[in-house]
């Protein structure tokens, strides 16, 4: 999964006043190019000055707001959780002593989710922030996998009774994870300290955390990586699932749809970012080159790269351990100042092939890098130390997530 940028001009509005790409690239002068050739009013609305304002970004510091019943408490943590393209496809149903969660399949990632795998490992990461702000809010849970026999949309239900108060670092670190886009430091190595406690928050007996670690193991992947989204582009339906569908580009749509992916969380350098929010939109064929740059620096500057494998992938119970796993690592990047980002290419074309009839190239190269018979490769990710730090993405506030 990815994002398509906007990177360069495609044509010049006629109110527009002229600045050119290189203008704007020449550093850290550029804003105040832009601001003196009058466009502050554009440079608003796209949030050139307060990336992370507005009610959008308002559920990372409300989340433990006073007041707030338990259960919609532990609903303020999950939204906080990873999710594919930022869709976030849950919707809770909260009452006096039990929370259930179902997936929202109108918030599909289509041509890049054939088989709803993203979709589930993201309801497993929600689920994961949900079950460690149940202590925190002085609640035992129980927890059953749905689903309800009724209805094949019921993901979980958690029961609550009230238990022993207790606040891990874990559930502390929910409003500080980010998904970090940026290159990461190719100076210093992920220990491999580092990587036996990551392995060690999997206890689930069908999950399998596999390393890369090696020169020749961390080139294999971004070769594969960047060989995958080359592929992506070239697919019309997954080029726009993966670009435009989930871009929002200005305040006003992130304000409006308060999900997706915005300029500010794609890795790319200030002035990078300037440009984009200042200068026309990009043609699709320039912003799907643009990211697949972004695909191969981030590809490159990986310390390590993690595979989540199950023995069957497409079961729905698995995918959700997974997404609690990924979840509970991220998490634990964060406490630990390290930097993570998932990479999900080599799975969205090889589930792409499954779903054409097309030849296993990506399915196979996904089999050969596990290694392990048996196990199915079902997520991919990139951890290491950062270079900058990530911002946060818009969340829909909790009354837009619940059912009855
Ligand atoms: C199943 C899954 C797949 C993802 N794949 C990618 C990916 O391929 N590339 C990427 O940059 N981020 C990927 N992400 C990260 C999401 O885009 C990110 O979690 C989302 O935009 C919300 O941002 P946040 O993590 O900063 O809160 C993935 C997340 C999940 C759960």
């Amino acid at each position: 999964m990815g994002v398509n940028i906007r990177s360069a001009p495609r044509a010049e509005a006629a109110h527009e006043p002229r600045i050119s790409r290189r203008t704007v690239l020449t550093g850290s002068g550029a804003a105040l190019v832009v601001i003196a050739l009058g466009s502050t009013r554009r440079a608003d609305t796209r949030g050139v000055f307060d990336p992370a304002g507005g009610q959008a970004f308002a559920p990372w510091t409300d989340w433990q707001a006073e007041g707030q019943d338990v259960p919609i408490a532990l609903v303020s943590a999950a939204i906080l959780a990873s999710n594919a393209h930022n869709a976030q496809p849950w919707l809770f149903r909260v009452q006096d002593t039990s929370l259930d969660l179902f997936e929202d399949t109108s918030r599909s990632l289509g041509s890049l989710d054939p088989f709803g795998r993203e979709l589930h490992i993201g309801l497993g990461c929600a689920l994961e922030n949900l079950l460690l702000a149940a202590p925190a809010n002085g609640y035992e849970h129980k927890l059953l996998l749905g689903p309800d026999p009724a209805d094949p949309g019921h993901v979980a239900t958690v029961a609550l009774s009230p238990g022993r108060a207790e606040e891990t670092e874990l559930y502390s670190a929910i409003p500080h994870r980010h998904t970090n886009r940026y290159p990461f430091d190719t100076s210093r190595p992920v220990s491999n300290s580092s990587l036996t406690t990551l392995g060690a928050l999997n206890d689930e007996p069908d999950v399998r955390v596999h390393w890369f670690t090696s020169r020749a193991e961390r080139d294999r992947i971004h070769e594969l990586l960047a060989g995958a989204a080359a592929d992506i582009n070239a697919d019309p339906e997954q080029s726009y699932d993966n670009g435009p569908r989930w871009l929002r580009q200005d305040k006003q749509s992130i304000e409006h749809h308060r999900d997706g992916l915005t300029l500010d969380t794609m890795g790319l350098a200030a002035a990078a970012v300037l440009a984009a929010k200042m200068l026309p939109d990009p043609g699709p064929e320039e912003a799907g080159r643009a990211w697949l740059a972004s695909v191969h620096e981030q590809a490159g500057t990986a310390g390590a790269f993690g595979i989540l494998a199950v023995r069957d992938d497409r079961d729905r119970a698995q995918r959700i351990r997974v997404g609690r796993i990924w979840q509970r690592i991220h998490l634990w990047t964060t406490v630990n100042r390290l930097a993570a980002q998932p990479m999900n290419q080599l799975h969205e074309r090889a589930d792409r092939e499954a779903q054409l009839g097309l030849r296993p190239e990506y399915g196979a190269a996904l089999e050969e890098l596990l290694g392990d018979p048996g196990w199915r490769a079902l997520f991919t990710f990139r951890i290491g130390h950062p270079t900058q730090q990530a911002p946060p993405s818009p969340r829909r506030p909790v009354p837009r997530v619940l059912t009855t």
